[in-house]
C-alpha cells in the first residue's frame, strides 16, 4: 500500500481507518478451534462480573442512594443490558484481539481508536486497582481480624487521608501485594482454565444464594423508608442519589465486555455470543437487586448525612472520620466488606465469614482477567505501533508481554496501595462508558457504511438500541462525582499529548502497512484466563 499523503487540520482526527477486511483476513487466518457453547461463555461472563461491586461497593451504593441502590442496580444494568447487545453485534462481526479499540480502529480511524485504548486503561487498569483494594478490605477483616485476631496498624490498611483513605492511613499494603502477586503470575505465564473458572463462579454463586437466603427473610420494611433519602438526582457533580450511585454501581456489572473477546473461540457466535453477554449480565442484575435489597433491608442502609442535608461523599475524608466514631462504625455504609459485615450483624458470623473467604479466593480472578485485558490491549496498539514496539516484547521463556505486563502491574499496585475503592471505581466507570459509547457509535456507522456485510448477530431495532447506548452511557458518565469526570478529559489530554507526540509518526498504518498482527496474541501464554483454547 502506498503512503497516503498526510492528512491536514481537522480530518487527522478521523483518517487512519483500518480496513477490516485486512482485519478479518487476519482473523480468518487464525485457525482456531470453536469450542465454546453459551454455557461456558455465561460462566466466563460471570467469572468477570462479579467482584468488588458487589462484595464492596454495596456500601459506597448505599452511602449515595440509601435504600435507592436497589433502582440503581437497575438503572445501571438495563444501560449495561443495551450496551451489550451492541458488543453482540460487533463482536460477532470483528473477532479480534484488542476489542473496543480494534472496532473504533476499523470504523472511526486511528486518532479515536486510540482515545478509545487510552480509555479502556481506565477500564481496565483502575478498575484492577479497584479490585485489588476490595480485595484488602475482606482479607484484613475475615482472614486478619476475625480468623487470626491480628489487627494491622491504620497506616498499612488504607491510602492517607488526604486522598480518600482512612485516618491514620498512608498505604494500603495487601492490596499492593495482591496486585502485584497477580501481576507476576501473568507475567510467568499463569492462566486460568476454565475449570477453574467455574469453580470459582460456583463459589462466588453459593455466596450471593447464602446471601440472599439468610438476609430475605430478615427484612423489616421500616428499614426502606425513607426509600431514596438523596432523592433520584442528587444535583451534578455530587456523584449521589440513586442516579449518582447508579455511575459508581455501574462498576460491578464491568467486565461483561471480556466476553465480547472471545467470540472468535464461540461455536454459532451468531447464538452465543449474545446469549453469554445477555445470560450473564441478566443472572448477574437479579442477583445484585437481591443482595441489595437483603442489604439495605435486614441493617439497614441510610447513608451518613452531612450538615446540609446532602450525604457525605463515598471515600471522602469527612465519611472516613464519621465513619471512625462509634456511633457509626457499624452501619453498612461504613464497612469494608458490606456483605460479610451485614451477615455478622444479623447473627451469622460464621457464615459471614465463608463468604469472606469466597471473596478473598475469587477477586484476584478478577484482577487476574482485568489485568490480562489491559495488557492485551497494550500488546496490540503497540503492534500497530501507536505505544514502543519494546512494549510488546514477549518472554522467550515465559512467552507473555513481560514488559508491559509488568508496567501495568506495578501501576494497578500503585494506584491500589493509595487510593479508595470508591474513588477508583468511579475512575474506571469514566473510562468504561466512553469505550460502551464508542461502541455503540462504531455499530451504528458499520451498519450505515457497510450494511451488506455478514453479521452474525444484528441488534434489533438498532436505531433505538444504539442511541439508548450513547444516552445511557452519557446520563451515567454525567452522574459521577466531579472529580471522576475530570479525570477522562485530564487522561485523554495526556493521551493526545502521546499520540501527537510519537505515535501518529510512529503509527504502521501511518506508514502505510496494512498488516494486521492480532494473530500474533494468540500465540501468547496465557490465554483468555477462564477459558480452555484446543491446540491447534
Ligand atoms: N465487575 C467487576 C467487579 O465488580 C469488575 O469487581
Amino acid at each position: 500500500m502506498k503512503r497516503e499523503p498526510p492528512a491536514k487540520g481537522i480530518s487527522m482526527l478521523f483518517d487512519r481507518v483500518k480496513p477490516l477486511d485486512a482485519i478479518l483476513a487476519t482473523a480468518e487466518r487464525k485457525s482456531l478451534h470453536r469450542s465454546l457453547g453459551a454455557f461456558q461463555l455465561t460462566l466466563f461472563g460471570i467469572g468477570c462480573i462479579i467482584g468488588t461491586g458487589i462484595f464492596v461497593l454495596t456500601a459506597a451504593g448505599a452511602q449515595k442512594a440509601g435504600p435507592g441502590l436497589m433502582l440503581a442496580f437497575i438503572i445501571a444494568g438495563a444501560v449495561c443490558i443495551v450496551a451489550a447487545l451492541c458488543y453482540a453485534e460487533i463482536a460477532s462481526m470483528i473477532p479480534v484481539a484488542g476489542s473496543a479499540y480494534t472496532y473504533s480502529y476499523a470504523t472511526m480511524g486511528e486518532f479515536l481508536a486510540w482515545t478509545v485504548g487510552w480509555a479502556l486503561v481506565l477500564e481496565y487498569a483502575i478498575a484492577a486497582s479497584a479490585v485489588s483494594v476490595g480485595w484488602s478490605g475482606y482479607f484484613t477483616g475475615t482472614i486478619l481480624n476475625d480468623t487470626f485476631g491480628i489487627a494491622l496498624p491504620a497506616y498499612l490498611t488504607a491510602g492517607p487521608l488526604a486522598l480518600g483513605g482512612a485516618p491514620g492511613g498512608l498505604i494500603n499494603l495487601p492490596a499492593l501485594i495482591i496486585a502485584l502477586l497477580v501481576t507476576w503470575l501473568l507475567m510467568i505465564g499463569t492462566s486460568e482454565s476454565a475449570k477453574v473458572n467455574s469453580i470459582l463462579v460456583t463459589i462466588k454463586v453459593v455466596a450471593l444464594t447464602a446471601f440472599i437466603a439468610l438476609t430475605l427473610p430478615r427484612i423489616d420494611s421500616a428499614n426502606f423508608n425513607p426509600f431514596l433519602p438523596a432523592g433520584v438526582f442528587g444535583g451534578f457533580g455530587t456523584g449521589v442519589g440513586a442516579v449518582g450511585a447508579a455511575a459508581t454501581i455501574f462498576f460491578a456489572y464491568v467486565g461483561f465486555d471480556a466476553v465480547s473477546t472471545a467470540a472468535e473461540e464461540t461455536k454459532n457466535p451468531q447464538r452465543n455470543v449474545p446469549i453469554g453477554l445477555i445470560g450473564s449480565l441478566l443472572f448477574c442484575t437479579v442477583f445484585y437487586i437481591l443482595v441489595a435489597a437483603g442489604a439495605v433491608g435486614t441493617i439497614g442502609g441510610q447513608p451518613i448525612m452531612g450538615p446540609n442535608g446532602i450525604p457525605f461523599p463515598a471515600g471522602s475524608e469527612e465519611l472516613a472520620r464519621q465513619c471512625a466514631m462509634t456511633e457509626h462504625a457499624a452501619k453498612l455504609v461504613c464497612s469494608n466488606e458490606a456483605l460479610a459485615h451485614v451477615l455478622r450483624q444479623i447473627g451469622f458470623g460464621t457464615v459471614g465469614n465463608m463468604l469472606g473467604y469466597a471473596a478473598i479466593l475469587a477477586l484476584p480472578s478478577v484482577i487476574l482477567i482485568l489485568l490480562f485485558g489491559q495488557t492485551r490491549i497494550f500488546f496490540v496498539m503497540a503492534r500497530d505501533g501507536l505505544l514502543p514496539e519494546k512494549l510488546s516484547e514477549v518472554h522467550p521463556k515465559w512467552k507473555t508481554p513481560y514488559i508491559v505486563t509488568a508496567i501495568t502491574g506495578v501501576i494497578v499496585a500503585v494506584a491500589a496501595a493509595f487510593l479508595p475503592v470508591g474513588q477508583l471505581a468511579d475512575i474506571a466507570n469514566a473510562g468504561t462508558l466512553y469505550a460502551f459509547m464508542m461502541v455503540a457509535v462504531a455499530v451504528m456507522l458499520l451498519r450505515k457504511r457497510d450494511p451488506g456485510r455478514k453479521r452474525a448477530f444484528k441488534v434489533p431495532a438498532l436505531m433505538i438500541i444504539g442511541p439508548l447506548t450513547i444516552a445511557g452511557t452519557l446520563f451515567l458518565f454525567f452522574n459521577l462525582p466531579i472529580t471522576a469526570m475530570l479525570v477522562l478529559p485530564i487522561w485523554s489530554a495526556i493521551g493526545f499529548l502521546i499520540y501527537f507526540g510519537y505515535s501518529r509518526r510512529k503509527s504502521h498504518l501511518g506508514q502505510g502497512h496494512v498488516e494486521v498482527h492480532e494473530g500474533e496474541v494468540d500465540d501468547l501464554t496465557p490465554h483468555i484466563p477462564g477459558i480452555d483454547v484446543p491446540k491447534n
